[in-house]
């Protein structure tokens, strides 16, 4: 039975429970995080509480941890489950009002909870065949650099691509590509790594900075721009990226093969050297 965190408790999942009146529950009024952890080490941890911490900023919602108070918790979790690989969900909401008012309520208590589960790696197929992609609309609001738990829109694009046989659905603001439904998007074009700039209408993926310094130190062409949705379709590569997927390849672009239709070779290099930083993580040389 996994540990799970609730309001400063350690207690079995099976037994953690929330108010109905939780706006998380009636308004998904909350954001989260979700890290990473490799050998029982915590994958940026501080990029990822600074990012919370810009969320709960983008919200209006004060903290209710200081930082050494979530690297206890977030920690105590890890070592609850037994180190190794795993994905620390965490996520504080706006807490249980005594009634249902879209107004923010007075004196109560935000609620915190997290969980961990183990990190499934990507399948072998991913290296050698890739994934499938589609575009859609971004139909999604003007806040999202805010990780907030409110992901209907998510959800819903995210299953049009799996209800077609794909794995992620890359989005279209105004004819340029934001992001994917949970993911980042790259793509490779005349060599050169391109991503969309940071922006309200993309969330700064923690995993997205990590390959742009991976490819500042060597010696990688890259640049942070506009993408439009032909340089999409066009693109010589296209990857997705997030904590919990890496970075997939994407060999099919609404049924149309990208390049030659297999992972390309900048994939190939980065991939390797995301591998490489994750042992390094391992073995307590990076963070
Ligand atoms: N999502 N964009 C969106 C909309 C996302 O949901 C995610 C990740 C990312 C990538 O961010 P990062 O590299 O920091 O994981 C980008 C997580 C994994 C989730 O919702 O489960």
């Amino acid at each position: 039975m996994s540990i799970v965190y609730l309001n400063g408790e350690f207690l079995p999942k099976d037994e953690a429970r929330v108010s109905v009146l939780d706006r998380g529950f009636l308004f998904g009024d909350g954001v989260y995080e979700v890290i990473p952890v490799y050998g029982g080490r915590l994958f940026r941890l501080e990029q990822h509480l600074d990012r919370l911490d810009q969320s709960l900023v983008g919200i209006r919602l004060a903290n209710p941890h200081t930082r050494p108070e979530w690297r206890q918790i977030i920690g105590q979790l890890v070592e609850l489950q037994g180190g190794g690989d795993q994905s620390v969900y965490l996520q504080v909401t706006r807490g249980a009002a005594p009634k249902r008012d879209h107004a923010f309520p007075a004196d109560v208590r935000a609620t915190v909870f997290a969980m961990s589960s183990p990190l499934t790696p990507n399948p072998p197929e991913v290296a050698q065949q890739g994934v499938a992609a589609i575009t859609l609309e971004d139909i999604r609001w003007k806040y999202c650099h805010i990780k907030a738990v409110t992901l209907l829109a998510n959800v819903l694009l995210r299953q049009q691509a799996l209800d077609g046989g794909a794995v992620e659905s890359i989005l279209i603001r105004d004819g340029e590509v934001t992001e994917g439904a949970a993911s980042n998007v790259f793509i490779v074009r005349a060599g050169e790594l391109l991503t969309p700039p940071k922006g309200p209408f993309l969330l700064p993926g923690i995993t997205r900075d990590l390959i742009l310094e991976l490819a500042a130190a060597n010696g990688i062409p890259h640049r942070e721009a506009a993408i439009t949705e032909a340089d999409l379709a066009s693109a010589a590569e296209i990857w997705v990226t997030s904590s919990t997927r890496e970075i997939l390849p994407v060999t099919t672009l609404n049924g149309v093969p990208v390049g030659n239709g297999k992972p390309g070779p900048q994939w190939t290099r980065m991939a390797a050297l995301f591998q490489a930083y994750k042992e390094c993580l391992r073995s307590g040389e990076a963070n």
